[in-house]
């Protein structure tokens, strides 16, 4: 799909990843609704980049709601917004797993699949842009809330791209590795091992524009060395849990 003049949603527009999202598709000329919860974040980006400021709250329905109403002004839909949800799955509390799931998988499934419900009722093609990440295809330990729906997201997203290939709905998941700079992994301060390469926020703003103008089915954005380990280790779970004690990767999931 061309992005000049597109009309694009952007959920998480106030995050490190969206932030560059943003700024890259107003660059080429779309046309951008900016939502998160953080009003003043998003209307300091709105100012930068132009569009309109939907505050709204994922983890309450209510809000998801309201946004599915508007769906049908919509060309492509960004589901970019996530959570962490890290610490060992005995820390995590009901009202924690609700939230992550609501958030990082309910979420991007009501919106995805109200607006290819309204898309196809008025005749119009239509892309949605699902941003997932490698703990979508690899588990590692302490990080099991992030895990589940990240993985749970990639089924669905690979899954609603076969039901609405036929409707002119395209579908794309945005993968990425470790990010530097700006988001939820940068704002952890983690230190990885010195061979492990990063990407940086403008290489996925780069993902999200091949995925809405050639619609792959996936998009990664990270080294071909890192993306290669997870699948493989998405592969073989045992072999890449026994790596990861070695690396002491666990370690490290436990102080994010
Ligand atoms: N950064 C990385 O290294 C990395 C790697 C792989 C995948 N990802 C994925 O990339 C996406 C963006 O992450 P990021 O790095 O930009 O993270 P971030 O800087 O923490 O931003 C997260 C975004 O999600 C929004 N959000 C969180 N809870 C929300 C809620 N209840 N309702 C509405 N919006 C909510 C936040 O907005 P408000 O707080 O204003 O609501 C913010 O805009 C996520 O899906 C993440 O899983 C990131």
């Amino acid at each position: 799909m061309d992005i000049h003049g597109a009309r694009i949603l952007l959920t998480g527009a106030s995050g490190g990843l969206g932030r560059a999202i943003a700024q890259e598709l107003a660059r080429r000329g779309a046309d951008l609704v900016l939502t998160a919860r953080s009003a003043s974040l998003l209307e300091d980006l709105a100012a930068r980049t132009g569009g309109e400021v939907r505050v709204a709250d994922l983890a309450d329905r209510s809000d998801v709601e309201e946004l599915c109403a508007t769906l049908g002004e919509i060309d492509v839909l960004i589901a970019n917004a996530g959570v962490g949800g890290n610490g060992s799955v005995l820390e995590s509390a009901v009202d924690s797993i609700d939230r992550v799931l609501e958030v990082n998988l309910r979420a991007p499934m009501v919106l995805s699949a109200e607006f290819a419900r309204q898309r196809i009722e008025a005749g119009r093609s239509g892309q949605v842009v699902m941003v997932g990440s490698l703990s979508g295809v690899v588990a590692t330990a302490n990080s099991s809330l992030y895990n589940g729906t990240k993985f749970g997201l990639r089924g669905y997203s690979l899954a609603i791209r076969q039901d609405l290939e036929p409707h002119g709905i395209g579908v794309s998941l945005v993968v990425p590795g470790f990010i530097d700079s700006e988001g939820m992994f940068a704002d952890n301060g983690i230190e990885l091992p010195a061979f492990v390469r990063t990407r940086s926020p403008s290489d996925v703003a780069a993902g999200v524009v091949r995925a809405i103008r050639s619609n792959p089915a996936e998009v990664y954005v990270s080294p071909p060395e890192l993306r290669l380990t997870a699948t493989l280790g998405g592969l073989a779970p045992g072999i890449s849990e026994a790596l990861q004690r070695r690396l002491g990767v666990a370690d490290m999931s436990a102080e994010r």
